[in-house]
C-alpha cells in the first residue's frame, strides 16, 4: 500500500476580534460565565464581505508562503470540510481550485460538521493509498458567525470563524495511520443548521438557516464517548496511549477536553486546543490547534498526534498521524 503523510499545515483567522465583553452588551451573559463554562476568551468574526471560501483561500496562500517548495499547480484533489459553505454549489473546494487556477484537481466539500477536517484527512489518505492521487489539500474552513443565532445565549458565545489547511502527499513512511469513523444519527436534532426540511428524524425543527444546539446533550455525548473512541483508535493501530505525544480533540469546550483527558488518564498539557483565543471553529479547530502548537515549538517533526473530531450528526472521526 502507498503511504500518505501530512507534509504541511497552515491557517488563517479573520482580523475582527470579538471578546466575551462584546456579548455582555448584547445578551444576558458575563465574561466569567463564558470562561468558566467553556474556556473561550475571544473569537474572530469574518467581515461582512468575507465568506468561507475567502478564508480557505487565505489559509492556502499562507501555506504556500510558508512552504515555497509546494507546487500548488500539482495538487490533484481538494477537499473542503465545511458546514458554512458560500453556497451549496459551486462547492467551496471548486472556488479554491478556481482562485489558484489549479489545472487538474477533483473538488468536493465534506459536510461532517466539526468532525469534517478529520474525515477529510481519512478520505485523502484513502485516495493516496489507492494510488490514484498524490497531492491533496484538506481544508477545514468556517464562517460560523454568519449562521449564528445571536438571540441564543447558550450557543452564540461559542462560535468563531477560521480556516486551516493540510497538504496530504504520498510518502516513503506511513504518516497517517488507520482512522475510525462513526455516527449516531438519532441525535440529529441536537445540533443542526436547517435551511430546508422542517423535520429531523420525524420531529419538527426550526428552519431559519441558523445553528441550533442542545448543548447539554452534545456535551454529555462527547464526554461519554470520546474517551472510548481514543482507546478504540489506539487499539486499531496497536499503539499504547504512552506512544502519543499529543491529542487534538475538537475544540468545542475546555471542560469537554478536560473530562475526556481525565477519562483516559491523559495529561491536560498534552491536549492541544485552539478555543481560548478562537472559540469553537468547527472543522477548522483541529488544524488551528496543530498550527498554534507548531508555531509555539511544542509540536515537532516526528511527534505522534491523535486527532479526534466530533459534532453535528452526531458524528465523529479520529486518526493518528506522525508529524
Ligand atoms: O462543536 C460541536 C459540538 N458542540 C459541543 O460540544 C458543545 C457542547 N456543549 C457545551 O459546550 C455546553 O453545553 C454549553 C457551553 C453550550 C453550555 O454550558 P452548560 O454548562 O451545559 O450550560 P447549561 O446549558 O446547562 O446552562 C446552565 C445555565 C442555565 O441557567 P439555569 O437554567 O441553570 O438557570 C442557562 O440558562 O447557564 C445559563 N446560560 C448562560 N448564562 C450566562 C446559558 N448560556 C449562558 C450564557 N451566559 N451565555
Amino acid at each position: 500500500m502507498i503511504n500518505a503523510k501530512i507534509t504541511a499545515v497552515s491557517t488563517y483567522v479573520p482580523e475582527q476580534v470579538i471578546t466575551n465583553q462584546w456579548f455582555e452588551d448584547k445578551i444576558e451573559t458575563q465574561d466569567e460565565w463564558i470562561v468558566s463554562r467553556t474556556g473561550i476568551r475571544e473569537r474572530r468574526f469574518a467581515a461582512e464581505h468575507q465568506f468561507t471560501s475567502d478564508l480557505a483561500v487565505k489559509a492556502v496562500e499562507n501555506l504556500i508562503r510558508e512552504n515555497p517548495s509546494i507546487a500548488i499547480q500539482a495538487v490533484d484533489f481538494i477537499i473542503v470540510a465545511t458546514t458554512t459553505a458560500d453556497q451549496v454549489m459551486p462547492s467551496t473546494a471548486s472556488r479554491v481550485q478556481n482562485h489558484f487556477a489549479i489545472p487538474n484537481a477533483g473538488c468536493i466539500d465534506v459536510m461532517a460538521a466539526c468532525a469534517g477536517f478529520v474525515y477529510g484527512v481519512i478520505l485523502a489518505k484513502g485516495l493516496v493509498a489507492a494510488g490514484t492521487h498524490q497531492k491533496i489539500l484538506v481544508i477545514g474552513a468556517e464562517t460560523l458567525s454568519k449562521f449564528t443565532d445571536f438571540s441564543d445565549r447558550s450557543s452564540c458565545i461559542l462560535f468563531g470563524d477560521a480556516a486551516g489547511v493540510a497538504l496530504v502527499e504520498c510518502s516513503a513512511q506511513a504518516g497517517i495511520f488507520n482512522g475510525i469513523t462513526g455516527t449516531d444519527g438519532s441525535h440529529g436534532k441536537d445540533l443542526y443548521l436547517s435551511q430546508n426540511n422542517r423535520l429531523i428524524n420525524g420531529e419538527e425543527v426550526v428552519v431559519n438557516g441558523k445553528i441550533h444546539q442542545n448543548g447539554r446533550v452534545v456535551y454529555k455525548w462527547a464526554v461519554q464517548h470520546m474517551g472510548e473512541k481514543i482507546t478504540e483508535l489506539l487499539a486499531l493501530n496497536k499503539l499504547q496511549i504512552a506512544d502519543l505525544d499529543w491529542i487534538i480533540l475538537h475544540s468545542a469546550n475546555l471542560r469537554i477536553i478536560e473530562a475526556v483527558a481525565l477519562s483516559i488518564n491523559y495529561p491536560m498539557d498534552r491536549m492541544l486546543t485552539s478555543l481560548e483565543l478562537f472559540g469553537n471553529t468547527s472543522s477548522a479547530s483541529i488544524p488551528l490547534a496543530w498550527d498554534l502548537a507548531a508555531r509555539a515549538g511544542t509540536l515537532k517533526k516526528g511527534d505522534k498526534a491523535l486527532l479526534l473530531g466530533f459534532g453535528g450528526g452526531l458524528t465523529y472521526a479520529g486518526v493518528i498521524v506522525e508529524i
